[in-house]
């Protein structure tokens, strides 16, 4: 969200019911620091009062092209003239149809054409009408003249149906705003990002692991495919829901994890291995549930896991980058740099679990970044997507 900051973000709403969603969409835009003004169809106003977008963002909202009022002349070319990104939520099937045809005959249409930053268009409508041939026609002519379409998500309608039809979740448009505001420079590249713990089951119904969270490198996934990547994230169980458009393959165990990165990592110009692996697995597994029985203690033998980083580190493509993590309880800077030797990595991330805004679970990291050259670079407690961003960026310099 850090680059929503002075950003000038126009929000258009037109006439759905959806529209009293708009002003909780323009509140995380404005709580990211950025600038947001209102452009409203007429109709619109008959589902939402304009005072309540002008309450918030202390800016009169243009809906008539010719209001003698408004604080210019040419309102919708002055809008147009900064804006970064301009966001329809929602678009009904009447703006979507005008805007795939060039038509401009109110405020809104008008002040769309003559945007040169990015456009989003949000969709919500009855889920009938959004399958007619008419809007996907429609729908699939914005996408080849760029502009970005947030699906509608699925589930109950105000039409008392249910369908695919509801304006998509407002964290999910600024998310997606946040992407169409991303530079591209990880487009044509394929990264490979693993996440989360393994689990190496003893029995059907016992496993050993660890409390990984997945977090840091689902946040890398994410920041990779915003930036352009062709993401294949290779997952241990988590609660987490994967990154949009990432292809994403789950496994449980170290042995399912060594397999999927194997397979991924041949053509993937940067791996980045942030799951916490588990080093053992049982010798022996039991097919059925290990009973106590009358025994006061028991021990189980464990074998060592392929230490499937450092295959790859050892296998380096020619132009491959292979950045891997260190997360340590002491000596971070000996161990980390221990790693990123014997695994020939380009870049480790290290940092110190259990430090307070640090570690598993957490939605911040304190990390230290080792480089092959031998630079080495300490950075402040911060979000883990930043810390996703600053490592993607760091690698490649
Ligand atoms: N890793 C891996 N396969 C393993 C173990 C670790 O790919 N079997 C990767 C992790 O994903 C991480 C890096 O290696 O990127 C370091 O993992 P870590 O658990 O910190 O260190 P280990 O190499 O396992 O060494 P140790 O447990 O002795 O600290």
């Amino acid at each position: 969200m850090k680059i929503l900051k002075d950003k000038n973000i126009v929000l258009g709403v037109s006439g759905g019911i959806a529209a009293y969603k708009a002003p909780k969409l323009l509140r995380i835009l404005q709580n990211a620091g950025a600038s947001v003004r209102v452009v409203m169809t007429k109709n619109a106003c008959d589902f939402i009062s304009p005072l309540t977008f002008e309450a918030l963002c202390g800016d009169k909202v243009l809906i008539d092209l010719f209001d003698g009022s408004y604080k210019s002349a040419i309102g919708h070319i002055d809008l147009a003239k900064d804006c970064d990104v301009a966001v329809i939520a929602p678009a009904t099937a009447n703006v979507i149809g005008k805007l795939a045809n060039g038509i401009a005959d109110d405020a809104l249409t008008t002040f769309m054409l003559a945007v040169k930053g990015r456009k989003i268009v949000c969709p919500a409508m009855n889920d009938a009408m959004y399958a007619n041939v008419a809007i996907r026609r429609n729908i699939m002519r914005l996408e080849a003249d760029d502009y970005i379409i947030m699906e509608p998500s699925e589930g109950a309608l105000a039409c008392k149906t249910e369908g695919k039809g509801r304006l998509a979740d407002c964290d999910k448009i600024a998310d997606g705003i946040c992407e169409a505001l991303t530079k591209k420079d990880l487009t044509w590249k394929k990264v490979l990002v693993t996440a989360g713990p393994t689990r190496e089951f003893i029995d059907p119904v016992r496993f050993i692991s660890n409390p990984s969270s997945g977090k840091m490198g689902y946040a890398i996934a994410a920041a990779a495919k915003k930036r352009g990547g062709n993401v294949v994230l290779v997952s241990g169980p988590t609660h987490l829901e994967p990154p949009e458009g990432v292809k994403f393959i789950r496994v449980l165990s170290a042995k399912q994890m060594a397999d999927n990165v194997f397979m991924n990592a041949q053509d993937a110009d940067i791996i980045i291995k942030a799951a916490a692996v588990s080093d053992f697995r049982a010798e022996e597994t039991f097919e059925h549930k290990v009973k106590k029985g009358k025994a006061d203690k028991i021990s189980l033998s464990f074998c060592k896991n392929t230490d499937i980083l450092k295959e790859i580190g050892l296998n380096k493509k020619k132009g491959q980058i292979v950045i891997g993590f260190a997360a340590e309880t002491e000596d971070l800077e000996k161990n980390a740099l221990k790693k990123l030797k014997e695994k020939n990595l380009d870049v480790i991330v290290g940092n110190i679990v259990g430090k307070p805004g640090s570690g598993f679970e957490v939605d911040t990291n304190k990390a230290v970044l080792f480089f092959k050259d031998g630079k080495k670079e300490e950075l402040p407690v911060m979000e883990k997507g930043e810390l996703a961003d600053l490592i993607l960026s760091k690698s490649r310099a």
